[in-house]
């Protein structure tokens, strides 16, 4: 870990983290692909946001064919982003300027073009071949069993050579390991070691909860009317081919490994699981399994008072003792929070930012939250997303997020060179970084001033969260001596305060009620959010 960087080992319950899609953040060389030399030239914004931390979208070695995704080695990093020295230079810069960085672990799958599985596909006899999930046809040539893939279609592919099938709950090339065997926990615990020890400050996990599959292979069960639309959708409710109990024997496995080093590294998980009494247990004891999971339900829940403010009681009190939660609302998989929640209306982008930086526990903000970027409206013949091209036009896949990023209003809005086709199209929304920075009424200045709040209240960094019964769309909390109040309406309300000790109006989401309050109230416009102080 860089010197610069103090060994508090819970620097991160106190962070805001960032989330960068290094293909869509900045390109340095002007081949059209963001890389890590052009993250260099921009962390400086990162500094000047406040974040103290970044995970960084997959940089190994990759064909693509899932951007990233399906790794190729897990020891280097993929030439269009750089080499490893350029990585070891991102992290002592980083660390320079007070940010520590986070990789993207993908240990649910490698690519098909993974030496391992060159090896194991080579022969039934290779030795790395039971390092894949393999097994043989049921009597009439079908598949082992009926799991499907989360990108569609059968989760088996035959190999005609070994007349075998194998598995991947993603594409054909994202072959399923083996977590049942030795030799691949043995070769995670050498890949986690790896990059802590070049000062890697720790690791989002891709799809922790699907590691390890059901060891007889069993059916999964058909999806119910009650059962959420995207498993009605597949048809079945993924019981085995994932969401397996022993998975929190490797999650154990790496917290020791984590908690060997100092400061400890982080283990921030990929949870995507349906519901929050399920997430709670990738806490573990609340010491010994992931540091943080992400929290779908919150991701994919409605922007309203009711539903959101629900989800987060329910989370405080599932939460096993001393666990952290983590608030988000957009990454490289679901559609930006500006659109999806906040239908590109600046209010509610407003209120949706300062919910995530007040709530109780870690925020983690996706490149472009901060300037409230939307999504991209794609047409079939554009679309990369190997995802989106099997769904259109039910479902337009990842692209509509993973944009590049618009720093000023020049050519390719400073993201890539003039003349130079960026890999995806830009995302053409009437915002980038330099207008907003100059602009002390922007978005990105809310969100900076934001940041700059919480880091100097202890309320806003470990105080309890304890709500007030939500009221026709207002959302009103307390941190210790602090008051943050969301007002997810179109009314104007009114809400009082208490005069004594005096009150301060020290953020407002509009900027416009900011400054001491009289007579105990404070009238809150439509979508507009408060958080109010006792005045020192
Ligand atoms: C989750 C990642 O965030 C997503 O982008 C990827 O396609 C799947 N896992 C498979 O690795």
């Amino acid at each position: 870990m860089p010197a610069s960087l103090p060994d508090n080992p819970d620097w991160w319950r106190s962070a805001v983290l960032y989330q960068v899609y290094v293909r869509s953040f900045a390109d340095s060389d002007g081949d059209g692909i963001g890389d890590l030399r052009g993250l260099l030239g921009r962390l400086d914004h990162l500094a000047w946001l406040g974040v103290d931390a970044l995970w960084l979208s997959p940089v190994m070695p990759s064909p693509n064919a899932d951007w990233g995704y399906d790794v190729a080695d897990y020891f280097a990093v993929l030439d269009e982003y750089g080499t490893l020295d350029d990585l070891d230079e991102v992290i002592a810069s980083a660390g320079r300027v007070g940010i520590r960085v986070l990789l993207d672990l993908v240990p649910n799958h490698t690519s098909d073009r993974h030496a391992w599985f060159v090896e194991a596909r080579s022969s039934v006899e290779a030795d790395r071949r039971h390092w894949y999930v393999w097994a043989d046809p049921g009597s009439d040539g079908s598949a082992p069993n009926n799991w499907v893939g989360s990108f569609g279609g059968p989760a088996w592919t035959l190999d005609p050579a070994s007349g075998q099938y194998f598995l991947h709950n993603f594409l054909p090339e994202q072959p399923d390991l083996n977590w049942w065997h030795d030799g691949v926990r043995g070769a995670f615990d050498d890949i986690l070691r790896f990059w802590w020890d070049r000062g890697v400050a720790g690791f989002r996990i891709d799809v922790c909860n699907m590691m390890i599959k059901d060891a007889e292979l069993r059916d999964n069960p058909p999806a119910t009317e009650d059962d959420p639309f995207i498993m009605q959708m597949f048809g079945q409710r993924p019981v085995y081919n994932g969401n397996r109990p022993e998975a929190h024997d490797i999650l154990r496995r790496w917290r020791t490994i984590a908690d060997g080093y100092t400061p400890p590294r982080v283990l921030l998980g990929e949870t995507n699981v349906d519901t929050l009494e399920n997430l709670a247990t990738y806490y573990g004891s609340g010491a010994d399994e992931l540091h943080m999971g992400f929290n779908f339900p919150f991701i994919e829940a409605p922007f309203d008072a009711a539903a959101l403010s629900e989800i987060v009681a329910r989370t405080e009190a599932l939460l096993p003792p001393g666990a952290w939660p983590v608030w988000t609302g957009s990454n490289h998989d679901v559609s930006r929070l500006a659109t999806r929640w906040c239908e590109g209306d600046p209010r509610k982008v407003r209120l949706a930012l300062l919910m995530l930086l007040t709530l109780r526990g870690t925020p983690v903000l996706y490149q472009g939250d901060e300037i409230g970027l939307t999504d991209r409206a794609f047409d079939k013949d554009e679309l990369l997303d190997p995802v989106g091209v099997r769904f259109w036009p039910h479902y337009p896949g990842r692209d509509p997020e993973r944009t590049p990023m618009p720093w000023d209003d020049g050519p390719n809005a400073g993201f890539t060179a003039a003349g130079v086709t960026p890999w995806l199209p830009m995302a053409d929304a009437p915002m980038n970084v330099a207008d907003q920075r100059a602009d002390p009424d922007s978005v990105l200045h809310l969100v900076r001033d934001a940041i700059a709040l919480r880091r100097r209240s202890p309320d806003l960094l470990g105080g309890e969260y304890t709500p007030d019964p939500v009221d026709d769309g207002l959302w009103v909390w307390r941190r210790g001596g602090t008051l943050v109040a969301l007002n997810l309406s179109a009314q104007p309300r009114e809400i009082g305060v208490g005069g004594t000790p005096p009150k301060t109006v020290a953020l407002s989401s509009h900027r416009v009620s900011e400054g001491p309050v009289v007579e105990g109230t404070v009238d809150l416009d439509a979508w507009e959010g408060v958080v109010v102080t006792s005045r020192a």
